[in-house]
């Protein structure tokens, strides 16, 4: 994988530190549905308290762009869901972010991209859920690849 082009799906405690540690090496865009979090985060704060302001203000305009607009993800290569997994009140596992986030992947995913689950789900949610919303959406073909 020579310089990937990397989207960071969901930047909650886990999504955004990891962006920020990629962002040290890689082109990195990270993309949330939040917008009142990107502006924050944009403007130097971090809620979570995961990054300071100098270590946001590092990368944040360089090397990482946060943003709210899907199409800024279209020229990634490698794909990272970091979108929560939380549970309904029967307490059964709701996938609704991370089918949401799949079909965001979806609009921007090509032949040879690579997509990483970060989130926490049961087994089988992968393979049974989320490829084939992508391959459907795209109509490639999924290959498991082991890192
Ligand atoms: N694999 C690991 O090492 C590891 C470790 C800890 C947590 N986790 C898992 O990672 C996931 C994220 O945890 P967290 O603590 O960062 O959650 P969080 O609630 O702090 O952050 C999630 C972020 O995702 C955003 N989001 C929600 N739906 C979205 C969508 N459709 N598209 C884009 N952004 C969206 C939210 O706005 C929020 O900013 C959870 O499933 C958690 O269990 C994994």
């Amino acid at each position: 994988m020579n310089n990937p082009k990397i989207a960071i799906i969901g930047l909650g405690y886990v999504g955004l530190p990891l962006a920020a540690a990629f962002a040290s090496k890689y082109e990195v865009v990270g993309f949330d549905i939040n917008t009142k979090r990107i502006a924050e985060l944009n403007s130097g704060l971090d809620a979570t308290n995961e990054l300071t302001t100098e270590q946001l203000n590092k990368v944040v305009g360089n090397s990482l762009k946060l943003t709210t607009t899907l199409e800024d993800i279209s020229n990634c290569t490698t794909f990272i869901v970091t979108v929560p997994t939380p549970v309904t009140s029967s307490k059964s596992p709701d996938l609704t972010p991370v089918v949401k986030a799949t079909e965001s992947v979806s609009t921007a995913l090509k032949k040879g991209d690579t997509v990483v689950y970060e989130s926490t789900v049961y087994p089988g949610v992968t393979e049974e859920v989320c490829v084939p919303i992508l391959e459907e959406k795209t109509g490639l073909k999924f290959k498991l690849t082991f890192l």
